[in-house]
């Protein structure tokens, strides 16, 4: 089976514990970008499971929650039945891996090297291992780095090249910390069609890559009690943050204690007012969850000016929870058969497509004949 569209391609790495930033952020805008596009386009959405464990996970975990992640979608609207969308799972198609070897054999261990994802996960990493000892600090860092930094995170681009580069998808939607992945699987593609002639289709730029997306990148939702720092299941407290698997009633109370300022009148003001800007772009998209064409700044106007942030927030908490509750049921009520039958269709279709650019890279390094 050959794409006779163009593709485009996304992964969505598994997470077993999706919150409202996630899924307003990244998975919503996805799926509706999907569902927009699937006439002119072939739409690859896959869950890159490989590269789950580039950093430590728990493992027992880890075969559920990428199913998890399909029912999420589906219950967030993908179309199981829509045959230009194909879900699946990277690790069921052995081609990904059999390609990020033979790129890596190509890939210069410097260019690796400068990969700002790598070197800022490394050192969170780092930070939270390092303590004080007898040793020097160099050697204190190459001894963790030599425990605990895996050659996976290191390389972890060029997997993310090969699953790119496997179904000559053009347009891939990258936030900010994955462009720099697309410029090496750009940089990649092109050095190997110099060498052995084409082989693959160059994804664009970085530029174009954003002019085609424009706003099907979706907002940035904020940390309730910090909304200096966007919503992140880094944040140990938890109360910053709505998981999409909340009790409605504890994330009412998470909205109803959600930092604001002492300003006194509510308006769209993410400098001044991050926090109640916040709240009104989060009212924004849990109206348009719920059906309604809203824009933000009808939002901000219809409370513009309001003084009681106790009544706003009472607004915005009433309308997560009803949210948070027609989610669940939305989730409870997916279809489980169809989920892995979607998969199952899915990863026949894409091992073929992947398995003939396989094959020509193959050929192309003379490995046959
Ligand atoms: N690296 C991406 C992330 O962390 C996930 C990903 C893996 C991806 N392979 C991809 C995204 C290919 C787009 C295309 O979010």
């Amino acid at each position: 089976m050959k794409p006779s569209k163009p593709v485009i391609l996304t992964g969505v790495r598994a997470n077993n514990n999706i919150h409202i930033g996630n899924y307003f952020g990244a998975i919503l805008p996805i799926i509706n970008m999907a569902k927009r596009r699937s006439d002119e386009y072939d739409i690859n959405l896959f869950i890159p499971d490989l590269h789950s464990f580039t950093t430590p996970i728990d493992h027992s975990k880890l075969y559920d929650s990428v199913l998890n992640n399909a029912r999420v979608y589906a219950a967030a609207g993908l179309s199981l039945d829509n045959t230009s969308i194909h879900l699946y799972r990277q690790s069921y198609i052995p081609a990904h891996s059999e390609l990020t070897w033979i790129l890596d054999c190509f890939t210069g261990f410097g260019r690796m090297s400068i990969m700002t994802q790598f070197k800022d996960k490394s050192r969170k990493f780092l930070d939270s291992k390092i303590t004080k000892g007898e040793m020097s600090d160099e050697q204190r860092i190459w001894d963790t780095i030599d425990r605990n930094i895996s050659v996976g995170l290191f390389n972890y681009p060029v997997l993310m090249a090969a699953d790119i580069l496997l179904y000559g998808a053009t347009y891939v939607p990258v936030g900010d910390d994955q462009t720099q992945h697309l410029e090496f699987t750009r940089d990649i593609a092109e050095r190997m069609n110099r060498k052995f002639g084409d082989l693959f289709i160059v994804p664009k730029p970085v530029i174009q890559q954003h002019q085609f997306f424009g706003k099907d990148q979706g907002l940035r939702i904020k940390d309730l009690v910090n909304p200096a720092k966007k919503m992140s299941k880094s944040d140990e407290s938890g109360k910053g943050i709505i998981f999409l698997s909340d009790d409605p009633k504890s994330a009412h109370k998470k909205i109803m204690s959600a930092t604001t300022d002492s300003i006194g009148k509510v308006q769209y003001d993410k400098e001044n007012q991050p926090g109640i800007s916040n709240l009104l772009e989060i009212l924004t998209l849990v109206r348009q969850d719920a059906g309604r064409e809203v824009t933000l700044e009808q939002t901000a106007n219809e409370y513009f000016g309001m003084d009681r942030y106790g009544d706003f927030k009472r607004i915005v908490a009433d309308e997560v929870a009803e949210f948070l509750e027609n989610f669940q049921n939305r989730l409870a009520a997916v279809d489980e058969r169809a989920i892995e039958e979607k998969l199952a269709s899915s990863e026949k279709d894409m091992n073929a497509v992947a398995n003939e650019t396989l094959y020509r890279v193959q050929k192309a390094v003379g490995l046959r004949k």
